[in-house]
């Protein structure tokens, strides 16, 4: 059984992005897969700043919950990153999580995460999907960097209303093959 962890990084709940991962997470569970859910707008993550004291066998200077992440980032066979696109990028606190990724940018953390399996959920208000861009290759940048594996991504334009993604039926079936993709 495969362990999915999706990373709602929209502080909108019930929004699209949060539409389009629990598609996502119909799509793995249809195939047996075990899907694990969190928020990342009700915990406490803190920026990174560099002190690389996780590189030193120390766990990270700063005390809150991205240390419990680690471990289900490290157990998951597969990460799913859900963030609308915010000024051409992801949300602040879909980038402090990804900036504590340098975490795993050691020989002794990067086994936990090398080879991984990753997805992205990215909804947009413009209709351009030159908009998304930047975001879309911050991911496949990172992802590569990381020797992680990018197995698909939903890139959704024109929704800007919470709830505009129920408008485009195409757009949630393919979160929800994905995620069936992602529990194979
Ligand atoms: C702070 C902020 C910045 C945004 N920046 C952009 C942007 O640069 N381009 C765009 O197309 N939409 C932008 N949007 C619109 C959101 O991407 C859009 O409303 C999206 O559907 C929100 O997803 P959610 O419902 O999951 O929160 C922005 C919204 C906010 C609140």
């Amino acid at each position: 059984m495969k362990k999915i962890l999706v990373v709602m990084g929209s502080p909108r709940k019930g929004g699209n992005t949060d539409l389009l991962v629990r598609k996502l997470a119909e799509g793995a569970a249809s195939k047996g897969a075990q899907v694990d859910t969190i928020f990342l707008a009700d915990l406490n993550i803190r920026e990174c700043d560099g002190c690389h004291v996780c590189w030193k066998g120390k766990s990270c200077c700063k005390r809150d919950d991205m240390l419990g992440l680690y471990q289900k980032i490290s157990e998951s066979d597969a990460i799913v990153f859900g963030t609308p696109v915010y000024w051409f990028g992801p949300t602040a606190i879909m980038k402090a999580f990804i900036d504590r990724f340098v975490y795993f940018n050691c020989p002794e953390n990067r086994v936990k995460i090398k080879g991984k399996n990753a997805a992205t959920i990215i909804p947009f208000e413009d209709d351009d999907l030159d908009t998304a861009r930047p975001l879309v290759e911050l991911f496949e940048k990172s992802f590569d960097y990381l020797e992680m594996r990018l197995v698909g991504s939903v890139v959704a334009g024109g929704v800007g209303e919470k709830g505009d993604i129920l408008k485009k039926p195409d757009r949630l079936n393919e979160a929800y093959e994905l995620g069936k993709r992602l529990a194979d």
